[in-house]
C-alpha cells in the first residue's frame, strides 16, 4: 500500500511536470509539457526570478522564431514566458535563414533596463555582427537598438577575409555577458574570425563598448590564436574564470578553461575541466553558461551546455552539472545522469 502511494506521488511528480531534479540531456518539459526551446542559454536572475534565454529552434535552424524567455523560481519548473525578441524585430539578413544566437541578458541598474546581446549573422556567417536590444522588463519585448562589430584593430589582417574585417571592424560570432561586482560589464566574444577570443568594456548603459577603446585598458585580446568559442565566464573568490569550447560547428569537442586576476588578463590556461567517461566531447556538449548554484556555498556552480542534434536541431538537449571550486581553485565536471540541488550540501569534489 505504501509503495503504492509513492508510486502514484511519483507518476504525479512525473505526469503533473513538477521536477525535482535535473536530468542532463534528457528532454525538458517546460511547465505546459513541451519541451524547453532555449539554446545556447543564458541565465539572468532579478528579482528573485530566474530568466532564462536561449535560441528557439522550434522550426529548425537559423532565426525562424527568435530568442525565447523562460522563468523559474526553483531552477527545475520553467514557465514559457514569450518570444523576448522576435526574428522580425532585427534587420532582414538576420531573419528567417539568418543568424540570431546566444543571447545573453543583464539588467542595467542605472538605466533600469534590461539589455540583451547576440550574435547576429548572414547565412554564411560572414557578416559576424554584435546585435544589442533593449526592454523594461525581463520578459520584453526587447526593442533592437542596432548592430557593429564592436571593436576594430589591426592584427594584422589575412589577405584572403571574406569578413572584410579591414573595414568593417574584428568579427564578432560566439560570445557572452558578464557583470562583475563594481557595476561595470563585459562582453567576451570570439573575433578575428574565430581565432582569439575579446574582452570589451562596455559603456554605461551596457548597449556599445566602451569608447574610446583602448588595448588593455577597455578591452583585451585573450586567448591569442587558440581557436576558442562558446565562452562563459564566472568568477569566484576574485579570480575570473573563463569555460570555452574548440570550434567545430555543432560537433562536440574538448573544453578547456581559463583563470585570471584581472579580467583583461593575463590568462592563464588550465587545461580541460571535464573529468571521467567522454570529457573528450565536453560529454558530447558544449559549454554556454555558469551559473552561481543558489543558497550553496561559495564555489558551488553549475556548468550549462548543449548538446546539439545537428539532424534535428530543435531537438538539441540541454546539460546541465554541478561544480564546486575548492581552496585548490580547480574546476572539475563530471557527468551526472540525475542530481538536485542538494549536492552542494555534501562534499562535491
Ligand atoms: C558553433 C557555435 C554555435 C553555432 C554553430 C553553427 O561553432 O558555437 O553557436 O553557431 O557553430 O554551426
Amino acid at each position: 500500500m505504501r509503495f503504492a502511494i509513492f508510486f502514484l506521488f511519483l507518476d504525479l511528480v512525473l505526469a503533473g511536470n513538477l521536477r525535482m531534479e535535473f536530468a542532463p540531456g534528457e528532454v525538458w518539459p517546460d511547465t505546459e509539457g513541451r519541451p524547453i526551446q532555449a539554446h545556447s542559454a543564458g541565465i539572468l536572475k532579478h528579482k528573485g526570478t530566474w530568466y532564462w534565454y536561449g535560441e528557439d529552434k522550434t522550426l529548425g535552424n537559423f532565426n525562424r522564431t527568435g530568442i525565447s524567455v523562460y522563468s523559474s523560481k526553483d531552477l527545475y519548473n520553467w514557465k514559457r514566458e514569450a518570444v523576448a525578441l522576435k526574428k522580425e524585430d532585427v534587420p532582414e539578413l538576420f531573419q528567417d535563414k539568418g543568424v540570431c544566437e546566444r543571447a545573453k541578458v543583464l539588467y542595467n541598474r542605472r538605466t533600469k533596463k534590461f539589455v540583451m546581446w547576440m550574435h547576429l549573422d548572414a547565412r554564411n556567417y560572414a557578416e559576424a555582427s554584435a546585435g544589442v536590444a533593449v526592454s523594461d522588463t525581463p520578459t520584453g519585448p526587447f526593442r533592437f537598438v542596432g548592430h557593429r562589430r564592436p571593436v576594430q584593430y589591426d592584427f594584422g589582417y589575412p589577405e584572403i577575409d571574406r569578413t572584410d574585417q579591414r573595414t568593417k571592424g574584428g568579427t564578432f560570432r560566439d560570445m557572452n555577458l558578464f557583470l562583475d561586482d563594481d557595476g561595470r560589464a563585459y562582453v567576451f566574444y570570439a573575433s578575428e574570425d574565430n581565432w582569439t577570443m575579446y574582452v570589451v568594456r562596455l559603456n554605461a548603459e551596457f548597449t556599445g563598448p566602451e569608447e574610446p577603446a583602448v588595448l588593455g585598458k577597455t578591452w583585451a585580446r585573450i586567448l591569442v590564436r587558440q581557436m576558442r568559442e562558446a565562452p562563459a565566464p564566472f568568477k569566484h573568490a576574485g579570480r575570473y574564470y573563463l569555460i570555452t569550447s574548440g570550434c567545430t560547428g555543432w560537433n562536440p569537442n574538448r573544453a578547456g578553461y581559463a583563470v585570471a586576476g584581472s579580467i583583461l588578463g593575463p590568462w592563464e590556461d588550465k587545461g580541460d575541466p571535464s573529468v571521467g567517461p567522454e570529457a573528450g566531447t565536453t560529454f558530447r556538449s558544449q559549454s554556454t553558461f555558469v551559473l552561481a548554484a543558489p543558497g550553496k556555498r561559495k564555489g558551488s556552480f553549475i556548468f550549462l551546455a548543449d548538446r546539439w542534434n545537428p539532424k534535428q536541431l530543435a531537438d538539441s538537449r540541454y546539460v546541465w552539472l554541478p561544480f564546486y571550486i575548492g581552496k585548490d581553485g580547480r574546476v572539475e565536471l563530471k557527468w551526472r545522469d540525475r542530481w538536485d540541488l542538494s549536492v552542494f550540501g555534501k562534499k562535491l569534489k
